[in-house]
This record gives C-alpha cells, structure tokens and sequence, in this order.
C-alpha cells in the first residue's frame, strides 16, 4: 500500500528515531570522517550512521521500496529499481553537517516519500529545536498541529531571502556571483546552513523566500512538499521543475520577481 498518511507516519516515526539518536551520540566536537567532491564537503561518522539506520528501518517495513540517499546512494527495492508500486525514500540523514559539525541548533533530518517519481509525503525535523515539519500531497502543511502558510503579497524589495552555498570553489564563485545581484535589491539575505530547514521556513513565514544554485534533490525533497503545501512555489528556471541548477521557493507574485532577477543564470540561454 502506498497512501500518503501512512508513509507519513511511519517517515516521521523513522525521523524521531534518528533524531533521538543523533542527540545521544553526538560529541561535543564531532570530528570530520571525510571529506567528499571538496575540502568544504564533509561527512561525518553520524551522517553515516543515521542514514543506516533510516535504511534499516525502512527495509523492515517496507522491503519492496527503493531508498536515495546521499551517503549510501540508490539501492532498488527487492523486486526492482523503482520499489514495489513505485515508492522510494529519498533521504538526507543530516541537512546541515557543518552547523551539526560546530553544535550551531539548525540541523535535520529530512525524509521524503515518493510514489511514481512524485513525492507524496515528506517529514524534516529540526532535531536541536524539537521541529518536526511535515506535509502530505493534497493535506497541507504541518508544524506541532498548526498548519503553515508562507508569507504571500510581499515584494521583492521587502523580502527577506534565505540561500546556500553548496561546496566547491568554482561553484561558490558563481553562488556569489549571483549573491552580489540580489543583496542590493531585497530586505536581507540569510544563510541558515540547511536547504530542508531554509524550505521549511519559507512554509512558516519565517522567511519570505529561499533560493539556491547547487543543491541536491535529497536536500529539498521532502521540504520542497512542505513548502508546496504551505502555499509557496517551488521551481527552477524558465519552467523547469526545481533541479541542481536552480531550486527557487516563495509565494507566487515574490517568485515570479526572484525568478526575473535569477533567469539570467539559466545556462541554456547562453
Ligand atoms: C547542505 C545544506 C546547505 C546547502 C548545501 C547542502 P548537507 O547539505 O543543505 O544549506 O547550502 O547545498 O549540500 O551537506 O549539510 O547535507
Ligand atoms: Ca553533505
Ligand atoms: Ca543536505
Ligand atoms: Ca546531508
């Protein structure tokens, strides 16, 4: 079976799990195991182990489903690559390693369900401020028992906007590139260290509006649904759906400007 609900509850139930075991076994300096596509890109021996025990758990309820994860990469389910009924889990056991590497309170693990190339639910929970942000499609979005809805009818010029900065020189270089286009023209910027928790924000309206050039599809997976959820759009460029290239989130209307100030960076219009 594959209904949203209850692939909800058992991603949320597999989130707290995580997150309480994250608490238990995080060291007051937890050290860098390796570093990845670059020296800024690090793992650290608890992203491995929470992504572990996601897989785990998952396998035990579901052996049929397929898992995406960044630390372990794609595994197909036991009766082929798409999971029985086209369900896989895309996970991001930790999003925020470097705020979790220095003990800064914005770290999560994020979940999201997915049920032919679509995902239908979603969970990403802020594990140091007991946040957990959840979304069904069609159901809304969810925080301790509040619906979200983001911030709608605010202009450009009045937005606060959240962004990253994924990991690699060369991609940085273009990240602030684009950065110096769009400081000048909004409220603020804020770098909070977590693309999921960035997404989640732009659901609570504590942001008006998050962008990035460089992320991944298990960073905004499940928190790309809460936004939807919440009211807000999620896209990349020139009407593609959001991709590495570009994942942009905000109410229609503040979108629709973001999107003007950042299509330039499209690289197929040359
Ligand atoms: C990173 C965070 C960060 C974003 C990077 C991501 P990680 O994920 O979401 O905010 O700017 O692009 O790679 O490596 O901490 O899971
Ligand atoms: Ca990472
Ligand atoms: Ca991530
Ligand atoms: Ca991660």
């Amino acid at each position: 079976m594959a209904d949203g609900d209850a692939l909800l509850e058992l991603a949320v139930s597999i989130a707290r799990e995580a997150g309480e075991m994250l608490l238990a076994k995080r060291p007051a300096r937890p050290e860098v195991l390796a570093t990845k596509s670059s020296p800024t890109d690090v793992v650290t021996v608890l992203d491995r182990a929470a992504e572990e025990l996601i897989r785990t758990r998952v396998r035990q309820a579901r052996p049929y489903d397929a898992i995406l994860g960044e630390e372990g990469g794609e595994t197909p389910g036991l009766s082929g690559p798409s999971g029985e009924g086209g369900v896989r889990w895309v996970v991001d056991p930790i999003d925020g390693t470097v705020n979790f590497l220095y003990g800064l309170p914005d770290w999560a693990v994020s979940i999201g369900v997915e049920v032919d190339g679509e995902i239908v639910a979603g969970v990403v929970h802020n594990v140091p401020r007991a946040e957990i942000f959840t979304a069904v499609r069609g159901g809304g979005a969810w925080l301790a028992g509040e619906r979200l809805r983001c911030n709608t009818g605010v202009p450009l010029s009045r937005a606060l906007v959240a962004t990253g900065f994924g990991y690699g020189a060369e991609r940085r270089r273009v990240q602030a590139e684009v950065l110096a286009d769009v400081v000048p023209v909004v409220r603020d910027i804020r770098r909070g260290g977590s693309c999921a928790i960035d997404l989640c924000s732009v659901a609570a309206g504590r942001v008006d509006a998050y962008y990035e050039r460089g992320a991944n599809y298990w960073d905004w997976a499940a928190a790309g649904l809460v936004a939807a959820e919440a009211g807000a759009r999620i896209a990349g460029l020139n009407g593609k759906p959001a991709n590495p290239e570009l994942t942009l989130s905000a109410a229609p209307g503040l979108f629709e400007e973001l999107h003007d100030l950042l299509a330039p960076l499209d690289p197929e219009r040359g």
